[in-house]
Parts: C-alpha cells; structure tokens; sequence
C-alpha cells in the first residue's frame, strides 16, 4: 500500500466523522479542521505550511504561492470562487505550469465522488480562515 494510499484512508476517514451534535462555532472548526487535514496531505508539500517551507519547494522550478496571502494579493478581498476554481479544475490560471493537477480528480478517487465538492469547499474555507491581515 502507497503512502499516499494509506493517507487517503486516513483522509477519508476524517471526510465522513459525524459531526453530530455541535453548535454551529464548533462545526465551524470542524470544517477548518477538515481543511487543515486536505492542506496538509496534498497541498503542503508544494506551498508549505508555517513554520515548514514545503518539502518540495527546491524541487519547483517556479515556487508554489504562499496561499495566506492570497486575500493580500486580491485587494484584501478572498477570491473564493476563483480559488475554488483553481482547486477543482487545475489549471485555469493557478496551477497552469501543470495543466493536468485537477484536486477535484483526485478527491473523487480518494473520497466518495459525492464528497470531493465538499473537500474543496472546506479546504478552501481552510485557506480563507488563514488569510494574512
Ligand atoms: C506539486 C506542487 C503543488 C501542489 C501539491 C499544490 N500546488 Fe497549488 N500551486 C503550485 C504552483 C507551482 C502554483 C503557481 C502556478 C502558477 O502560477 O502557474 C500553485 C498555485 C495555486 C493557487 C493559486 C494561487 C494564487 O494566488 O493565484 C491556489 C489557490 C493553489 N495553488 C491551491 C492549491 C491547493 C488547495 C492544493 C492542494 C489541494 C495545491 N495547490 C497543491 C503547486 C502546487
């Protein structure tokens, strides 16, 4: 079994917790939560998670963004359709030195189909809650 197989059950597992019986500020960190656990097995690696550069930061020939910045970048303003956009459809305009990277593909290899919309909602509810002032 890959790595990135056994942390696709990990990941899965965390997608379909019950997240019974909690108000509506605890469902909200439950979803950032949920996002922090997408970021951290299929973003980190490239764009990095403070204090940690990404691992394959050296790798890139052109550097992954710093997506905490991303509101800073836009005006102070959180393109949220767009970054979700970006995530679904791989290379619309973000990730266009890899056309193919399409996350919603993967998500709905490693999660039930049903629920790779819901991924990007949250990690990208993730990324809005960790947007630099
Ligand atoms: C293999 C490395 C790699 C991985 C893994 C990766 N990215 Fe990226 N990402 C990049 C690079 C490189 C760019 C910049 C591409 C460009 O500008 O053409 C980018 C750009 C982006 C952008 C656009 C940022 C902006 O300000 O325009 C977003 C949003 C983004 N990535 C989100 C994600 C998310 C969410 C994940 C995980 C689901 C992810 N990326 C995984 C390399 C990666």
């Amino acid at each position: 079994m890959t790595t990135v197989r056994v942390l696709s059950l990990i990941f899965v597992s965390l997608v379909l917790l019950p997240a019974a019986d909690v108000g509506a500020e605890d469902a909200d960190a439950y979803r950032v939560e949920l996002g922090k656990m997408t970021y951290r097995t299929y973003c980190a690696l490239c764009h990095g998670m403070a204090p940690d550069t990404g691992l394959f930061a050296d790798a890139l020939k052109k550097p992954a963004p710093d997506l905490t910045q991303i509101a800073k970048r836009n005006g102070g303003m959180f393109p949220e359709e767009r970054v979700k956009a970006i995530i679904r459809d791989g290379g619309v305009s973000g990730h266009g030195t890899m056309r193919l990277l399409s996350w919603e593909r993967y998500f709905r290899q490693d999660t039930p189909p049903e629920h790779a919309d819901e991924v990007i909602d949250n990690v990208t509810y993730y990324l809005q809650k960790h947007q630099a002032p």
